[in-house]
This record gives structure tokens, sequence and C-alpha cells, in this order.
């Protein structure tokens, strides 16, 4: 059975060089109804599911926010994000469960076919968000696409320019493993692409076009990812260019980069990672708030721990 409903040659020219949206069937595999949700949510590793909200909290100000959701069972944990403020990542979902991996294979196939790229190799998360939740202004360190499967939900992709997303502000996302969001205005918006995605819908972009994500309905979506070695390249030497900058105060720009210089930059971004002489930033995840079934909206402050599940 094929994956893609109405794929041409238009999606092959503009797949990983521009934004596309196609329809796909990856719904019809069963595994994303309330049922399948609540059976994944019970066989998940702890340390690979995350629960989180945002909002207006007077401590926490449109701050992400990581719960305790191990007290929960799955059943209300999928409602209280039906009914509430809470989304859930499934990390590595398509990974670790045989079915689910089954399908991740079958949807790589799909594009490998279609598009003639062979080796992807793409991990995949499941996001199950409540109607309120928001992705805010970001970009990803690798190709990322999106499958949209339940609910509607609206994507807006932003040009790749300095204007939208500055090297220096990538860079401290490469060297900072929990930060990946870059400074935003309103005013961006008038320029982005906005895709209204409905269930059965991917969507994909260049590789780190800024972008966010406004629900309007519960959302059910796979979001997958995977490296080549354009990302692998381009990772290690705005890696480099990022210590130019930090440690050299250069202000080196990389698309006047000529391409000898980003290889030199390339090969000495992979050697620094490799000899530790420039370490990444690993920031600590705490745990502010308990889902709890009695509480309107199944969130409990708690005093913030350090997640240790
Ligand atoms: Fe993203």
């Amino acid at each position: 059975m094929s994956v893609f409903e109405n794929w041409t040659d238009e999606h092959k020219q503009k797949f990983d060089k521009e934004i596309l949206s196609v329809k796909h069937n990856v719904e019809d595999s069963g595994l994303f109804t309330d049922e399948a949700l609540i059976a994944l949510l019970d066989k998940h590793p702890h340390n690979m599911l995350d629960v989180c909200t945002m909002g207006d909290h007077e401590l926490y100000p449109n701050q992400f926010r990581t719960g305790d959701f191990r007290d929960c069972d799955s059943k209300t944990l999928l409602k209280a994000v039906q009914d509430g403020k809470l989304w859930i990542n499934v990390r590595r979902a398509m990974n670790l469960h045989p079915e689910y991996k089954a399908l991740l294979d079958r949807m790589y196939g799909a594009l490998s076919a279609r598009t003639g790229i062979t080796s992807f190799n793409a991990n995949g998360g499941i996001l199950i968000s409540s109607p309120v939740a928001k992705v805010p202004y970001h970009a990803d360190k690798t190709h990322v696409v999106l499958w949209h499967v339940r609910g509607t939900k609206r994507v807006y992709v932003y040009p790749l320019t300095q204007e939208f997303m500055s090297d220096a502000s990538y860079e401290r996302i490469l060297t900072n493993t929990l930060i990946d969001d870059v400074p935003y205005k309103d005013a961006f918006d008038e320029k982005a692409t906005v895709l209204t995605l409905t269930g059965g819908e991917m969507a994909t972009w260049q590789l780190n076009q800024p972008h966010k994500v406004v629900n309007e309905t519960f959302c059910v979506s796979i979001t997958t990812e995977y490296s080549t070695r354009k990302s692998g390249f381009k990772n290690a030497a705005m890696f480099a260019q990022s210590l130019q900058r930090q440690k050299f105060g250069a202000n080196p720009l990389w698309e006047n980069t000529a391409t000898p210089s980003k290889m030199v930059k390339s090969i000495f971004g992979k050697v620094i990672k490799k000899t530790g002489l420039y370490k990444s930033v690993a920031n600590v995840d705490y745990v502010t708030f308990k889902v709890d079934k009695t509480v309107p909206g199944y969130i409990a402050d708690i005093e913030p721990v350090v997640r240790n599940f």
C-alpha cells in the first residue's frame, strides 16, 4: 500500500529545497487511535517520555515546563491532554516499538522511492498535544518531516535568512543541547508561509528553516528527523564558526564563506568536538508540576526538582 496519495514530480523537485505538503494515509495503520496511544503510553520507557505544559503561570510565564506523570495511568494522561493544557512527546516511539518501526520503515521506504534519496536513517517521535499547545519559534539541527495524523494545526515556516535567524543564534542552538529556540518578533509572521494541516498531511521544508506551530484542536503528529552529509557538514562547520565568534571575537557569516573555507571549518569543527576542547552546555531539566486528575486542568505545582526519571 502506498503511503502518499497525491505525490507528483513537483513534490520531488521541492523536497528538502522548499516548503511542501502532501497527503498520506499513515492513520490507516490503526496505531494512532485513542486505544493504540494508551497502549503505547503503557509500554513506553519513562525516560523517553516528556509531559509538558506552557502558559500564563505567575512563576513560569510562557515557560516550557516539565511534569511528573508517573502516578497517572495512561488513559487519564491522554484525557488530560485532550481536556487540558498538556502535551506529550513520546520520544523515539517510532524506533522503539516493532509495530511503529515497521510503519516508519514503510514511510521512509515511500520517501526513498519518491525522492531517490536512499539513506535516511530516521528517528521518529509521536507528539500528542492539547488544543492550547504551541511549539514556539525555533529551528531544528537536522532535516525534519512532520507527518500530521489527527486534528488541525497551523505551521508557520519562515525564510532562511539572517533577518529571521542569525548565524550567532544558530550557533547557540548547536552548542547548547537543550536550547532550540531563536529570537522572534511578531512582525516575522507577515513573511511566513502558513500551512493549515488537517489529519493525513505531511509537511517538510528546507534544513534549518525557522518555524512555529499552533494547535487548533487536539492533535496527534509524528515528527521524524534524519541527518545527511549536508546537515553534518554544516553543523560541524558552524560549531567551529561559533568558536571564532566566542573566543576570537570574529564576526563570520556562513553564507559569505567560500566553499574551501567551509570545508576547513567543518573538519576543524569535527576535531574540536571529538577532542572535547569545546564543551557543549547541557542544561538541567527541572520538574515543576505533577499530573493530577483531582486538580482542574490536571496540573498540580510542586517544588522544582531535578528530573531523575
Ligand atoms: Fe521543529
